[in-house]
Parts: C-alpha cells; structure tokens; sequence
C-alpha cells in the first residue's frame, strides 16, 4: 500500500511524520473522508470544497489546489487497487516546536493521505442499526471538520459498549447530529434533520439525501427535533460516507416505529445507490 505524506508517495515502512506536527500536539489540522465505488471518487469536488472550507475557518493555508489534491487521491486509488473503499486526507498546520499559538515564521502545512478498501455496509442497510443517546459536549465549531474529535471518540465508544453502531447526541434533549454522521428522522411522511448551524457538520451524504428527497417529493424540514421526538418518529436513519443512508430500529433501547427498516429510508438508499451508479461512472462526472 502506497500513503502520501508531504507530497512524497511512500510505502509504510518508509514514511516519516514529525513528533512536531501540530495534529499530535493540538489536533490543529481537519480532514476528509472520500467514498470510492467501482474505482472511481463519489462527490470528491464536494469533500474537497469542504476541506479548503474548513482549512479557511482554522485560518490554514493549504499549499496545493484542489486539483491537486485529487490527483492526489487518484493516483493512491490506481496505485494501490481500490475498487470499493475509502480516501482519507487531513491536512494539519505542519510542524514546529510545541507552542500554542501559530508558528512563527509559517510552517508549510503538511497533508497526509492513504486508501482504504472496504465493502458498502449491506447488512445493516438491510437490518437496521442500535443508537444510543450521549450528551453533546463538543466544541460550538462543529461546522469545521477539525481532527480535533475527543468528544466524537467518547461518544462513539460509549455507544460501542452499549451495543450500539452509533452515539445520537443532544444538547439539553435537542438532537444535534451522530459522532460521526448526521441524523434523520420521518414522522408522517417529513422528514426531519438538524439546520446548518456551528453545532452539526454539513454532511455531504446529508447534502445528496437532501437532494434526493427534493427529487421525489418528499417534505423536509430542516428543524431540530427533541429526543423524546426521536423515540416517536415513524422511521428514523443517519448518513455518512462510509455509512450511506443507515436505518435505525432501536434508539436507547426503545423500538423505532415497527422495529424494521422503514419505507420511506429504503427507497432514500435505493435512489441513493441509482446516484452512486450514475456519478461514479467513469468519464461521465
Ligand atoms: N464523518 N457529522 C460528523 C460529526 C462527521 O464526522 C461526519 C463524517 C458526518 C457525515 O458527513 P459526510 O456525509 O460528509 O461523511 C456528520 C466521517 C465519515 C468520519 O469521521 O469518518
């Protein structure tokens, strides 16, 4: 397997990372993570806009353009063979001695990226997922995909022991997002999610589920539900990358509508999967 580090390619044994980058130090850098189908990146020009969004938010220069970057990912995706699995790429402020405010002189930034193979979670597509409810103790900066992620890791693991794929966090009972996904819930045929605000990530699976409910009709009301409201929804699902459309069939223990996945999530993943086909066809995006 080939990872890029500090725009060289090179083999794991090989690679070398500064203790004196900021992303040990601080978690001073932010991320992406890119889905790939078939060999080919799915909404790559959408991660990458939010990469160099969120480069801008922690005021981070990031020294190569977005083409670049993709070019980047493309060559770790022929290199090492992926067919279905994952870019990850993060960026952090480089490295310098240990102090907190911005090195002074700049330091370039150093980007760091690898692939991933991996198969689409069908089973649980299928079956439906367990989430557990966890306090929102984050930051207020949630719209910065920052590698800062200690209260994500928290929440997830609480989760994990629990038995559950996922931690559905609130703040004072309002249901902001996932650990690392964004929430969805259907009562009466709308369906629900958390507005763009500093408290969610703008997903971008959340930005094409949007999109696809926009293209059948379906009402969405981008208002923030209570957790007592999330127990009682007729279906209730989250999104990620690497998660895609996700049903969810039991919220702290307590069943969601009839326990199985719901009508309205399956025909968002069936449209969801008709969009992974016609964007990832090669020469056509
Ligand atoms: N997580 N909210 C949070 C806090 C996230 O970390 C993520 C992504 C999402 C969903 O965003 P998207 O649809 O663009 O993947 C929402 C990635 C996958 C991760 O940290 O692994």
């Amino acid at each position: 397997m080939l990872y890029f580090v500090d725009g060289k390619f090179t083999k794991q044994d090989e690679l070398c990372i500064s203790i004196d980058d900021r992303g040990y130090y601080f978690g001073d850098g932010v991320y992406e993570v890119i889905k790939v189908y078939g060999g080919e990146l799915f909404t790559a020009e959408e991660h990458f806009n939010r990469l160099f969004q969120s480069a801008l938010k922690i005021k981070m220069t990031i020294p190569y353009s977005e083409q670049q970057l993709m070019d980047v990912a493309r060559q770790l995706i022929d290199q090492n063979g992926i067919e279905d699995g994952h870019i990850y790429m993060q960026v952090t402020r480089g490295a310098a001695p240990r102090q907190h405010h911005f090195p002074t002189p700049a330091v370039p930034a150093v980007v760091t990226a690898y692939s991933v193979n991996g198969e689409r979670p069908l089973s649980n597509m299928e079956k439906g997922v367990a989430i557990k409810s966890v306090a929102d103790i984050r930051w207020l900066r949630c719209d910065i995909k920052s590698l800062n992620l200690l209260g994500s890791v928290l929440a997830k693991e609480e989760a994990r022991e629990a038995g559950c794929t996922e931690a559905i966090l609130h703040r004072d009972g309002l249901v902001t997002e996932g650990a690392s996904t964004n929430m969805f819930g259907v009562k009466n045929g709308v369906v629900y999610t958390h507005p763009v605000t500093n408290l969610i990530l703008e997903g971008i699976t959340r930005q094409v589920v949007l999109g696809l409910c926009q293209e059948l009709n379906i009402p969405v009301q981008e208002q923030a539900f209570t957790l007592a409201e999330a127990y009682a929804m007729d279906e209730f699902f989250y999104t990620s990358t690497t998660a895609e459309v996700m049903p969810v069939t039991e919220i702290d223990g307590r069943q969601v509508g009839d326990g199985k996945r719901g009508s309205l999530t399956e025909k968002l993943q069936q449209a969801f999967t008709e969009r992974i086909a016609k964007k990832t066809v090669k020469n056509t995006i």
